[in-house]
């Protein structure tokens, strides 16, 4: 753990400069805007440790696999986000000397992630070798409202000299990706424009041949005037730059006010991506930066009138939840259905940026609740527009028939990951895609969606799952064996439960999608039969005989659904009794790990989750305190299903320990790693947690429902949801739930099982049944 940084409720904020953790602070000072998104790295040279990231959502190259022992099926590469061109730089010296951060003395250092508006800041007084003294402060953004533009303004005032300021703004594609197989450069220069003020830079990536300009424009301003100047042009194959020469004198401001736009041939012609930089670039300097920043900040506070969550009472709780709903909303806006969310989102380079279950199974409640009903369509739509990849992806390892494996990791829908217990075994997460559907259909009513798009996905998933069970004649019963469950600190498992049961679940969801599609367009059913080949009474007559005969683990004397067969044969440990080995997975060798019952994340639990009405509330309750005392919660993805469980428990405070693990994870650096990015998908777990764990909140078939309870460490705490067309406002504090109305549609809903009609404007206030104080 590593708390270095000062609690706000709006602001991330670090006061002196705290160069050992400088690679921790470029991943959570990242800024971003669902298209493109960078780390907290320095306009200036730094020659101290940094990882340079900025990346363009969906632009990728695929490194060739590297394994030790080739297996057939794996993918033959592994999709990476791109390390892009470098927009944000801005070389600077001062009468010839190089002004570095490193190599100076560094007062008054404050770097600022204003969350409310979402920009960067850095402030500070620095004393370079030769005794010149400067102060600097440099605010930057990724327009929300522009998502092709991104604008710097960086001031430097001299304090103790009169000289000349050399500044360089520049674009550098010369840049490496730090996670590359073979120590390739990724990408190719095409072309170069430098006139004036203005650079441009056309490259393109190998392989995938994405096309991307990057340009920009700048101003310099002295005491608040433009100052006329002519540039030095610097033209080279990956790198464009002006160069300009300032006088400055002692407490004379000079700002350099840097525009930039990134485009790319996903979005453009590829022939007049140059010129449209250059449109939209000029457009931005006319328009100037504290107009592009008004627009942004306005889109920033309409994100957040959608999305805040207030906690009174507990500032580091408060600055947690925000840190985390910040970076999701600008990791994904939902505005191109080819796009999704990677792990780290645009904070680093691990996991490839690329699309990981943990869209569907962690993410997708959070827009579902916090953004237009298109925005989570959008991400249901990514999958439906990989299907075809999915049923090749499902050929390769020998299915037919139109069965379809959707990967575990992807860019285009073409599997990368290439551990052959996970690419081959850690198949529950095509169950994960087709909860989705339900989630999405269950929370918005738009059961339209499965005729056009949900039922083909549905049954490419059905199939897959009714080839992959077998037929055990000792057993009498359907099972399935060589799978890896969601903890994968056990591979090559027979009959994990949560994969047995999610996949028996898509069997009857697919059912009856079919029925519902039937009733609601039946020449549609019929038509989609034909183009996939779907052999309807063959097929599901197979189905059903799986439905009604599959074989579930679980023991008798613990009253417990069995993690997988031979579960409790496994010595039995606790993981409170760990204390020093804790976390196994840097402490203890693989096979170690392997052989035993630690769990890495929520398995057993991750299917009572998702399918928690089907239990009552003491086979919940054994389950949980079977299996969360012998979790570690080694992946960012645990601790949120357990505060869900622990909440509908009334186990309040395990709810609220647990709760703390996953809010501050990066801010205070809980697993040691933040510093190759942030976990942006288990943010959203964050989310869940308060919402469905402290807010109670489910939607079932039933409808709305909120069950709340409130830590005693929190005076109130409050968060807004969509539900179909009404938004609802709710704040609970330790006397009272109250639920406010605010659009004009009327909402039927429960709490604490009681019924309730809010009128469209209304509010009404429930006593806390659940008060801890
Ligand atoms: C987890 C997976 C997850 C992946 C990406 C792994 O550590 O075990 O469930 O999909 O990280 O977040």
């Amino acid at each position: 753990m590593k708390q270095y940084l000062k609690q706000d409720d709006w602001c991330i904020i670090e006061e002196g400069f705290h160069q050992q953790h400088n690679q921790i602070s470029e991943s959570i000072f990242s800024i971003g805007n669902g298209r493109m998104g960078q780390r907290a790295n320095f306009e200036e040279q730094y020659s101290g440790e940094t990882l340079q990231g900025s990346y363009i959502a969906g632009v990728y190259y695929p490194d060739k696999t590297r394994v030790g022992w080739w297996k057939n099926g794996y993918p033959e590469y592994f999709a990476k986000v791109l390390n892009a061109p470098n927009w944000i730089g801005i070389d600077i010296t001062i009468d010839g000397e190089v002004f570095d951060l490193a190599k100076c003395e560094v007062d008054d250092f404050v770097r600022t992630l204003n969350m409310k508006e979402g920009y960067l800041e850095r402030s500070f007084e620095a004393k370079l070798v030769s005794g010149k003294i400067i102060k600097v402060k440099a605010r930057r953004f990724c327009s929300m409202d522009n998502d092709e533009i991104g604008a710097i303004r960086y001031s430097i005032t001299p304090l103790n000299f009169k000289g000349t300021l050399t500044l360089t703004p520049y674009v550098d594609g010369d840049i490496v990706n730090q996670d590359s197989n073979y120590d390739e450069k990724f990408w190719v220069g095409l072309d170069g424009l430098v006139d004036n003020d203005e650079a441009y830079l056309l490259t393109e990536t190998r392989k995938t041949a994405f096309k991307v300009c990057t340009g920009m424009q700048f101003r310099v301003l002295r005491n608040g005037e433009v100052v006329e100047s002519t540039a030095q042009q610097i033209k080279q194959e990956k790198y464009v730059a002006c160069s300009v020469d300032i006088e400055g004198a002692d407490g004379e401001e000079i700002i350099i006010e840097k525009y930039a736009g990134i485009l790319t041939s996903q979005n453009h012609p590829e022939g007049t991506l140059m010129e449209r930089c250059r449109e939209k670039v000029q457009a931005a300097c006319q328009q100037g930066f504290a107009a592009l920043l008004a627009a942004h900040t306005a889109f920033w506070a309409s994100k957040w009138a959608e999305s805040d969550i207030v906690i009174e009472g507990d500032v580091a709780a408060q600055q947690g939840i925000r840190f985390n709903i910040f970076h999701l909303n600008q990791t994904y806006t939902g505005e191109d259905e080819r796009l999704n969310i990677g792990p780290k989102g645009f904070t680093g380079e691990k996991y490839g940026g690329s699309t990981y279950w943990d869209t569907e199974a962690y993410c997708l409640p959070f827009f579902l609740a916090t953004a237009e009903e298109r925005v989570a369509r959008n991400l249901l739509i990514y999958r439906y527009k990989h299907l075809q990849k999915a049923i090749e992806n499902a050929e390769k390892l020998g299915f037919k028939d139109g069965a379809a494996l959707y990967p575990m990791v992807t860019m285009n829908g073409e599997e990368c990951h290439n551990e052959w217990e996970i690419t081959f075994e850690e198949i529950h997460r095509n169950g994960a895609i087709a909860y989705a559907i339900y989630d999405y259909i269950r929370y918005t009513g738009d059961q339209d969606y499965l005729i056009k798009y949900g039922l083909e996905v549905l049954l490419g998933i059905a199939r897959f799952w009714a080839q992959r069970f077998h037929f055990s004649e000792r057993r009498g019963l359907y099972v399935m064996h060589g799978v890896t469950g969601p903890n994968e600190y056990e591979n090559n498992v027979n009959n994990n439960w949560y994969t047995n049961t999610i996949a028996v679940w898509c069997l009857q969801y697919a059912l009856e999608a079919i029925e519902h599609v039937r009733g609601k367009a039946p020449e549609q059913l019929e038509a989609l039969a034909e183009r996939v080949k779907f052999y309807e009474l063959t097929e599901t007559k197979e189905w059903k005989k799986i439905i009604d005969n599959t074989y579930f683990p679980y023991d008798e004397e613990l009253g417990i659904f069995l993690q997988q067969d031979g579960y409790m044969d496994k010595e039995q440990r606790l993981a409170s009794e760990l204390g020093d080995e804790y976390p196994i997975w840097q402490n203890w060798s693989w096979d170690r790990i392997l052989r035993s019952c630690f769990i890495k994340q929520a398995d057993v639990l991750q299917g009572i989750y998702f399918f928690e009405e089907r239990h009552d509330e003491a086979t919940i309750r054994r389950n949980f305190e079977f299996y969360e005392k012998r979790t570690v919660h080694e992946s960012s993805l645990s601790p949120c299903v357990h505060v869900v469980l622990a909440a509908r428990l009334k186990m309040l405070e395990k709810a609220y320990t647990l709760y703390l693990r996953t809010a501050r994870l990066d801010l205070d650096d809980y697993n040691n790693d933040t510093e190759d990015g942030l976990h942006i998908t288990s943010m959203a777990g964050t989310w869940m947690a308060v919402v469905k764990g402290f807010g109670g909140m489910r939607v079932t078939e039933d409808g709305l429902q909120f069950d709340p309870l409130i830590p005693k460490e929190w005076a109130a705490f409050a968060f807004k949801i969509r539900y179909r067309g009404s938004i609802l406002q709710i704040r609970i504090n330790q006397q009272q739930v109250s639920i406010h109305n605010e659009s004009d549609q009327a909402v039927e809903l429960k709490v604490y099982d009681q019924a309730q009609h809010i009128a469209g404007g209304a509010q009404i206030i429930v006593e806390n049944q659940r008060s801890t104080v």
